[in-house]
């Protein structure tokens, strides 16, 4: 039921504060991440294995993206992500040493299946993050961690991502306890700002008129891009698919990194481009680097939207407009610089009057190869 709201998609992206209070629900004791849940993925299997894989599609594979960032900075073991449908056909390096996280919030679909399928007769070991209890690919796995989001009716995935994200931010950490890669307070540090999150969540939905407002006053364009660096690139990568999914315009996400050794050729006058700026607070001076390409953007004509943390007030003299989020830990920072994309996509998606919940040519679940 859609209860008072205009759409599935508006409620469910509502629910994101719900969403990742559920999936955090009962996983942190004493500020220690506690997955008793995995079964035979215990302790010791845990620490046997020396490469995890994961593998998704669509947004479960950006998901999957932030995932290793996190995973490969906290648990210090290679992580790579495949798309599930590229996976088994690479002939993909893996043994009784490896970990195949796979990410559906369905469950059901059929290429992420037969990427487990392959692990498994590989003899990898297996762990399914789903949101569908008693899915295909979670009865399929060894391990499975419910995202419980609560279930996601339109076909444009939200509040799913968020919880895979938040899934995959537990499962690094716990794996990074395991392994001894990381002390409890590192731990408990990363834990805190992850019980912020939801209230976090609520501020930031309180207020979406100004992305509504936006949204109306793009409706006529016909290209969009965005730019994101570290975890801020699968954030670019989500806004673009959610935008090309619900408002059949052409959108393409980038790694900012990426803009000279090609893209900035299409940057010309009115070009929109939606950067997610990296908190100030990164290492490595990311957040200059990024601050830089917007200023190289604009000096060509481009329309800067900038989704950065409060306060930052070094983008204000080079963005058109800047979006806020709250503050939280860089790695983070995805699960809540993703909802003014996720809310852009519907609002521009309403204003041209289409479908939100079941845009053409999609269905909720892919069963298919
Ligand atoms: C995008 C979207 C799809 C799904 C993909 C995987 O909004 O919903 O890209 O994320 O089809 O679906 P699941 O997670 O059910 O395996």
């Amino acid at each position: 039921e859609k209860g008072g709201w205009s759409s599935f998609m508006a409620k469910e992206i509502a629910e994101d504060p719900e969403a990742v209070a559920n999936t955090l629900r009962g996983r942190l004791v004493d500020g220690l991440p506690s997955l008793g849940e995995l079964g035979s993925l215990d302790d010791d299997a845990l620490r046997g294995i020396d490469r995890v894989q994961i593998v998704a599609c669509g947004t479960a594979a950006y998901s999957a993206l932030v995932g290793k960032y996190a995973m490969e900075a906290w648990a210090r073991i290679p992580v790579e992500v495949d798309l599930a449908h590229e996976y088994r056909y690479r002939d993909p390096i893996v043994d009784e040493r490896t970990l195949v996280i796979s990410i559906s919030q369905s469950g059901e679909t059929m290429d992420t299946k037969m990427a487990v399928q392959h692990a498994i007769a590989q003899g990898a070991r297996t762990l399914s993050i789903c949101n569908t209890q008693g899915s295909t690919i979670a009865r399929a796995s060894e391990a499975v961690l419910y995202t419980h989001a609560g279930p996601e009716v339109a076909v444009a995935s939200t509040k799913a991502f968020l919880a895979q994200v938040v899934a995959l931010l537990l499962t690094g950490l716990h794996l990074g306890r395991v392994r001894g890669a990381m002390a409890d307070d590192a731990i408990r540090e990363v834990t805190e700002a992850l019980e912020e999150l939801p209230e976090q969540l609520r501020t930031l939905l309180a207020d979406q008129d100004e992305i509504r407002e936006l949204a109306q006053w793009m409706s006529d364009t016909r290209s969009v891009l965005f730019l994101g660096r570290h975890v801020g690139y699968p954030v670019a990568l989500e806004g673009a698919l959610k935008l090309k999914e619900l408002s059949y315009i052409h959108a393409e996400g980038f790694a900012a990194g990426e803009l000279k050794h090609g893209p900035i050729a299409l940057i010309e006058p009115g070009q929109v481009v939606f950067v997610v700026v990296p908190s100030p607070r990164h290492q490595q001076g990311l957040h200059a680097k990024v601050v830089s390409n917007i200023q190289e953007i604009r000096a060509r004509g481009a329309r800067v939207i900038a989704v950065a943390e409060a306060g930052d007030s070094a983008v204000l003299p080079y963005a058109n407009q800047v979006l806020r989020i709250p503050l939280t830990l860089p790695l983070l920072e995805p699960v809540l610089s993703v909802v003014p994309l996720h809310v852009f996509a519907l609002e521009l998606a309403t204003a041209k009057g289409l479908d939100v919940d079941q845009p053409r040519n999609l269905a909720k679940s892919v069963t298919v190869e």
